[in-house]
């Protein structure tokens, strides 16, 4: 090898890239981020308080040292500011239970190479399977994500100042969007449509969050469920566009436009690659998920989404940055009254 050649560093951090989620997982699992939140700051006191052993305690540490999730000084072990902020349990922002299921995942990732030679999953397709548990498992997981973009739709849509709305949320898995919109808006109401087991998860929330009284659901699968018409200020599709095919796509915003109410508002959350497909990274890569797990989905362009949405009718389409997810808002004009 010649100096002029590149190192193969990045690579082999590439190649080995499951190191990483694997040591993050176990230290999730093990309640590590916590205990060092709480003050423990050694590999001997990590091991006692999380009822480990020091050897392993002392390669957790070493592994999130390496990956750059905590620090050390004078021998003593600290959370970064990101894991303090994510990866403590028990805040609404914790990405802790996200991290712990994630390697559960890890085996069908064995199956990328097969997928990637037959163009689809070659197991069961969870999206296509009433109250499949896999949604369980992955909705209150993932409800952290949806926070910052369900604050900034909340911004984009001036939710706080719109009076007395009602909402769809179309899957809306956890009721994370209901709960940080209804906590937004005293006066507005939230109708969610997901399996019957996910509305459970979801009505727990709400519960928790003391805005129960005004959240109602819908059992029943979106694909054959009657949305109504013109009864909606607002709905949401968030992260189902990604599971869906084209058609499939353009078949829910239509409906979802007839069930909005004139001058409402469709808000899509999800991850939009750019035109040209070079970017942004996190989307990108999502793109391998969808292709394990769907039959159709993928991640879909913003000029994707801009014709899928006006061909359902919409008129005004614009997008909005909540990393690393997008909001997409569809509007219909009101149309003058003669
Ligand atoms: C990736 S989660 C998104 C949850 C939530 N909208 C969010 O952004 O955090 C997908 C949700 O869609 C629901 N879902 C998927 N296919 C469905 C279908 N055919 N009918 C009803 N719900 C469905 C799942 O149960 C799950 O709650």
């Amino acid at each position: 090898m010649t100096n002029n050649q590149p190192s193969p560093d990045g690579i082999l951090r590439l190649i080995n890239g499951y190191w990483a989620t694997g040591i993050v997982s176990a230290s999730a699992t093990h309640s590590v981020f916590t205990h060092l939140e709480n003050g423990a700051d050694t590999a001997a006191d990590v091991a006692i308080r999380a009822g480990i052993s020091e050897r392993g305690a002392q390669t957790l540490l070493d592994g999130l040292v390496s990956v750059g999730l905590v620090g050390l000084r004078d021998g003593r072990y600290r959370n970064t500011a990101e894991a303090s902020a994510y990866l403590v349990e028990g805040t609404p922002a914790s990405l802790s239970s996200f991290a712990k299921l994630k390697l559960t995942h890890m085996n069908a990732l064995a199956d990328l190479p097969e997928v990637v030679r037959t163009g689809g999953p070659v197991k069961q397709v969870a999206t296509e399977v009433a109250d499949n548990p896999h949604w369980a498992e992955v909705v209150p997981a993932i409800a952290a994500q949806s926070v910052p973009a369900a604050t900034i739709a909340a911004d984009v849509l001036r939710l706080p100042e719109a009076g007395a709305i009602s909402i769809l949320d179309v899957g809306g898995g956890s009721g994370i969007y209901s709960a940080v919109w209804l906590e937004a808006n005293p006066d507005a109401r939230s109708t969610q449509l997901d399996w019957e087991p996910i509305n459970a998860i979801a009505r727990r929330l709400l519960e928790e969050r003391g805005v129960a009284d005004r959240f109602t659901c819908i059992d029943g699968d979106f694909h054959t469920t009657d949305f109504g018409t013109g009864q909606y200020d607002v709905a949401l599709y968030s992260h189902i566009a990604h599971q869906e095919g084209p058609e499939g796509n353009v078949e829910v915003f239509t409906r979802l436009r007839k069930a909005l109410k004139p001058g409402g508002a469709l808000v899509v959350c999800d991850y939009v690659v750019d035109d040209d497909r070079s970017g942004p990274a996190f989307p990108l890569l999502f793109a391998s998920e969808m292709l394990l797990k769907s039959k159709q989905g993928g991640t879909w362009r913003r000029a994707d989404y801009h014709d899928w949405l006006i061909k359902a009718g919409f008129e005004d389409v614009s997008f909005h940055s909540a990393p690393p997810a997008t909001l997409v808002v569809a509007r219909q004009r009101r149309r003058p009254v003669l």
